[in-house]
């Protein structure tokens, strides 16, 4: 992969100036980026053992779980599964979500995967106590579920219960850093997905952080002239869950203490077709990564004789999508917009690997950069507390007992 910053208004010493501020290098280590320590041979043949065991009754898996329990597997999924139907989610409690799964899927040959690493989280645990006794009421309990979280979470006593597997997350890698953990690598090993390759990635990124670095380092010199919008345009309809991941790893991990970013998502082409006039002619408070695939598995060519535009002649469709993506930074570039560019070869594991470690690397310097701690989500607790309360209050009631 490229990352390439010839565009994003600030020469990169002024980059090494910043980082060499915050003495970065120090960054890069356990203590302070917990999800560098990636999965250790004997940890990666237990998840994979655990995958198979489901794969024994079962060719389809849903994943149930919320935020960073699932999306992570879901962006790998999506921009590199691309028919691949063996990964379904639970990654939302909606009633119309549930049915259409429901639905959909073959009983006889689904299993399911539990995930939560505080394994108390709302929406995961109705969402399978429903799945559990409809498995029951089906008879088909046996060798369908596995559960995913922190160790000594509730989800460690059930399993052992059901008699199913159990594997810990490492409690100090946080949800949306837990993609290269059971987490992520369960529905990675089930769908079949080139895990090793998926690590490479991003143990490259680990030996090389500077993309990262400098990532940070634009958006927080950008930040401070006042653009604190940084949007993510991948040229692709299968990375649109990899922007979902990057929005709420950015969101959750910067917006404290009345500081943060706030993450837009767009899609290429399309959005030059929604949101780009904004992009290039509203306010300049934005900063722009616009994401470019150079290789797709088929490339189609058009017709020798055209009709309508004849300079689509004997064009390849990628050459179109090519001259798009140019003609977006060249207008982009005209209003002098700050741009980062990446150019991925193909959407494959280890490139979404690389990119995956990259953001959560860039995130930790970026939150150093403008003082808040990445980890955690105190704000979001105050919510979900009240609405714990509030179901606590009608079950003490004997109301809803
Ligand atoms: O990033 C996070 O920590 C959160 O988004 C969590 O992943 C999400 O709230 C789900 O929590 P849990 O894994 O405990 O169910």
């Amino acid at each position: 992969m490229k990352v390439i910053f010839d565009d994003s208004g600030f020469p990169l010493a002024d980059y090494d100036e910043v980082l060499s501020e915050i003495n970065v290098k120090n960054l890069l280590k356990r203590e302070t980026m917990p999800f560098i320590e990636l999965p250790q041979t004997h940890e990666l043949i237990e998840i994979k053992k655990a995958a198979e065991h489901l794969k024994e009754s079962s060719d389809t898996l849903v994943v149930v779980g919320m935020g960073g329990s699932s999306r992570g597997a879901k962006a790998l999924h999506q921009s590199v599964g691309l028919e691949n139907e063996k990964l379904l989610f639970l990654d939302n409690l909606d009633l119309n979500l549930l049915s259409e799964t429901f639905r959909k899927i073959d009983w006889e040959k689904t299993s399911f995967a539990f995930i939560s690493k505080s394994g108390r989280t709302l929406e995961t645990v109705t969402l399978m106590n429903i799945v559990l006794e409809e498995l029951k009421n089906r008879g088909l309990l046996k060798g369908r579920v596995a559960f995913v979280g922190d160790k000594g979470n509730p989800f460690e006593d059930l399993a052992k219960e059901l008699k199913a597997p159990f594997l810990p997350v490492p409690k100090e890698i946080g949800g949306r850093f837990s993609v290269f953990t059971s987490v992520g690598l369960l529905p990675a090993y089930f769908a079949g997905y080139n895990v090793e390759r998926f690590l490479e990635g991003a143990y490259d990124l680990i030996d090389a952080p500077l993309p990262s670095f400098y990532l940070a380092a634009a958006k927080y010199l950008h930040h401070r002239l006042g653009r604190k919008i940084p949007v993510l345009m991948p040229y692709s309809s299968f990375m649109t869950e990899f922007t979902e991941w990057y929005s709420q790893l950015w969101a959750e991990s910067l917006g404290k203490e009345s500081q943060g970013q706030t993450p837009l998502k767009a899609v290429g082409t399309a959005s030059q077709h929604s949101v780009l006039q904004l992009f290039i002619d509203g306010p300049d408070d934005k900063f722009y990564q616009l994401l470019f695939i150079n290789k797709y598995p088929l490339d189609l060519r058009l017709p020798e004789k055209t009709s309508i535009l004849p300079f689509l002649s004997n064009r390849n469709v990628s050459e179109i999508v090519r001259a798009e993506f140019e003609g977006t930074i060249h207008a982009l570039k005209t209003k002098g917009r700050p741009i980062v560019r990446f150019e991925l070869e193909e959407l494959n594991e280890y490139e979404i690997g690389y990119l995956l470690m990259l953001y959560m690397v860039a995130v930790v310097v970026m939150a150093k950069f403008i003082g808040v701690n990445p980890y955690g989500q105190p704000a979001v607790e105050i919510g979900k507390r009240r609405a714990i309360e509030l179901l606590k209050e009608k079950w003490d009631e004997g109301g809803l007992r």
